[in-house]
């Protein structure tokens, strides 16, 4: 049986979400990838005990994540029952849906139908009587704002989560959902968007929809896949996500471009002459703008998510490392 480590609350930096209540840790861990029906139990848990040893709380997923869709939910209920279960009240426990899930009209996007049934499959399969946040996972043009807003009020009012978020959306649609689910009394917690040195999207209004309306804001795909860590310095190795055809937006062999390569040997360098790997200059970067409360990682081994947690260590650039970041990335 598991026994969490005693001194997991002295290594991460718990940051504030918005204007709310909860803190999270700088650095999330998310279940996108590696846990799925073909990922063993035991290098699954052996991950996710690693991560909540160093402190990392917040574990973040979605209906659709697997191999099959639905899966990592199921591997993550399993180990909750199994072990990690007996410190529920130290965990935050993210779920989605947004993207494809079942078949017919009620199975995706952004109707009340499709997001209330499935959170109640998705608590089935965690074996959970409520998640800590749910998200609208990406914005559904044709479903009327307000009633995919409404059925995250309803979530909460029906204590099935604790807290709302939405993901991926524009600043415009951030300050509209914000603006409805404010007039419904239960506030949007959070937004999680992608952001990293090599998609900075966020930077262009946002980040500013993001604090003028009080909510977090949690990155993803920080690490650009595996592509700004030192895995794809000389090639593609064996097993890694690029060698592996995954679809669903994963990272695909084609995304290793030669200038992308040599932007990350620069990059490389640079964190070396900093003391601290690439994907910890990497989270660092991300963190250092107070607008982000955190960061989710995935990983497919245990060091990988103590590499990550190392950014800590090193957290701030000077001008000069930051208008160097920022050639590289042009050139
Ligand atoms: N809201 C959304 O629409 C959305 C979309 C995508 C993701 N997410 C969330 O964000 C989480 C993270 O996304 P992501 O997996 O794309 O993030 P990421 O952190 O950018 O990439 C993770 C991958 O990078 C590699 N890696 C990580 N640390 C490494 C290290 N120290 N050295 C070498 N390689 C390392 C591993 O690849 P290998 O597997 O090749 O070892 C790992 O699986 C997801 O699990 C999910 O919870 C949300």
């Amino acid at each position: 049986m598991y026994s969490a480590n005693p001194d997991r609350y002295n290594k991460l930096k718990y940051r504030r979400c918005g204007n709310s209540g909860l803190l999270l840790p700088a650095i999330s861990f998310g279940l996108w990838h590696n846990f799925g029906e073909v990922d063993s139990i035991a290098k699954c848990k052996a991950i996710l005990f690693n991560a909540f040893d160093l402190g990392i709380t917040h574990f973040d997923l979605a209906n659709n994540y697997g191999p099959p869709p639905g899966a990592a939910e199921t591997t993550f209920g399993k180990i909750l029952k199994e072990d990690l279960g007996r410190y529920r009240d130290e965990l935050i426990i993210s779920s989605k849906a947004g993207w494809p899930m079942w078949p017919g009209p009620y199975g995706d996007l952004g109707s009340k139908k499709y997001l209330v049934a499935s959170l109640d499959q998705s608590l089935k399969r965690m074996g959970l009587d409520y998640v800590d946040i749910f998200y609208h996972h990406r914005p559904d043009p044709n479903t009327p704002m307000e009633e995919t807003m409404s059925a995250l009020d309803l979530m909460v009012r029906q204590g099935k989560a604790l807290y709302v978020g939405i993901s991926s959306y524009s600043a415009e649609e951030t300050r509209k959902a914000a603006a409805i689910l404010k007039e419904l009394g239960t506030p949007c917690l959070i937004h999680q968007p992608k952001y990293s040195m090599l998609d900075r999207w966020v930077e262009n209004g946002l980040l500013d929809a993001v604090e003028e309306t009080g909510m977090g804001c949690i990155t993803f795909s920080s690490l650009a896949q595996g592509l700004l860590t030192n895995k794809y310095l000389k090639g593609i190795p064996e097993g890694s996500r690029a060698s592996r055809p995954l679809g669903n937006g994963a990272l695909e062999a084609d995304q290793l471009t030669p200038e992308n390569i040599l932007r990350i040997q620069q990059l490389d360098l640079l964190a070396k002459e900093r003391g601290q790997s690439l994907a910890q200059m990497a989270l660092a970067w991300v963190l250092k703008d107070s607008r982000i409360t955190s960061v989710i990682i995935g990983a497919s081994k245990p060091e990988q998510v103590q590499d990550a947690v190392g950014c800590l260590d090193k957290p701030s650039f000077t001008n000069e490392e930051l208008n160097r970041i920022n050639s590289i990335l042009a050139s």
